[in-house]
């Protein structure tokens, strides 16, 4: 084999609660993961040379240490000895820095590829350590599908399969950073957690109508407060029919969940003009 083609799914929360602060700085989450079809395009090549060699549809997207797929490769041949190199092409289209995970499933997938490609027969778990190393959600895009993400996102419990939904991403034009809208949390004065048992039992009865009546995300009102328009976009999505709209990690991406992809299809069409968007994509619940 001298070639992998993956995909690198995006996620969204269906919860994220904030439990308390550790003392490396981290937060302890308590969130419900779930994959989103959406994927970014992932391919991955031994050449002889010993470099790492990235490619990207995005121009402006860093080629080098800075981009987490290529820290990825490059710390699993360092680890593991590898004397050739890969060329790594990505096909972006999960939107960028907008709390879908886009770069962190991108890693996994380098991860998940350079395990494969040069057959180092490295465990799950093993991987997911690595992972971990990269980014905190990074554990939780290499397992895929309906999670309870605890910890800093690695300690992961499997869910029964979330049911079945349509969901439109749509991302506003400014970027929020991971790391400031953790630090207001801690100063945030009113929060709101959500009910996780509440949304697993919705999720283990396969009531959808109960699950997006529970979806809350403790970020939503500080990051809301950053970027307005997170607000202003999941009023929009209630308004043309989705059963239920949150904001995705730590933003600024809101999403709206619909039993029907017409209606879902219209709403994002809607919701594209009236905000003048670029990034708003129809997708679906994906399960592994
Ligand atoms: O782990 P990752 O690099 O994805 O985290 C980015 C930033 O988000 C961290 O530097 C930290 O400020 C914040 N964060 C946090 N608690 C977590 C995950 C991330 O405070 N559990």
């Amino acid at each position: 084999m001298d070639h992998i083609n993956l995909k690198a799914r995006a996620k969204i929360n269906i919860t994220l609660d904030v439990t308390g602060v550790r003392d490396d700085g981290y937060h302890e989450l308590k969130m419900i993961m779930q994959t989103v079809e959406l994927y970014d395009g992932v391919y991955i090549k031994k050449i002889e040379k010993p470099i790492i060699k990235l490619k990207s549809n995005l121009e402006w997207l860093p080629k080098d240490e800075r981009n987490l797929a290529y820290r990825a490769a490059a710390l699993i041949r360092e680890k593991y000895g590898i004397k050739e190199g890969v060329y790594i092409e990505l096909r972006k289209a999960i939107p960028v820095a907008a709390g879908l995970a886009g770069g962190s499933s991108d890693c996994a997938s380098v991860l998940y590829g350079m395990n494969k490609l040069f057959d180092l027969g490295i465990s799950r778990k093993t991987l997911a350590e690595i992972g971990l190393t990269l980014g905190s959600d990074v554990p939780y895009c290499l397992m895929r599908g309906t999670a309870l993400a605890e910890g800093r996102g690695e300690i992961l419990t499997r869910l029964p399969s979330c049911p079945k939904a349509w969901v439109v991403l749509a991302k506003p034009p400014m970027g929020l950073s991971t790391a400031a809208v953790y630090k207001a949390i801690d100063r945030a004065k009113e929060i709101y957690h959500p009910n996780t048992e509440a949304v697993i039992e919705a999720i283990k009865d396969k009531d959808l109508h109960k699950m997006a009546r529970n979806l809350l995300n403790v970020l939503e009102t500080v990051s809301m407060e950053m970027c307005p328009m997170v607000g202003e976009i999941k009023r929009r999505f209630m308004e043309t029919g989705a059963i239920g709209s949150l904001m995705s990690g730590s933003g600024p991406t809101v999403y709206g969940l619909f039993e029907s992809r017409k209606i879902a299809q219209s709403s994002a069409e809607t919701i594209k003009e009236e905000f003048g968007l670029r990034d708003v994509a129809l997708t679906k619940i994906y399960n592994v």
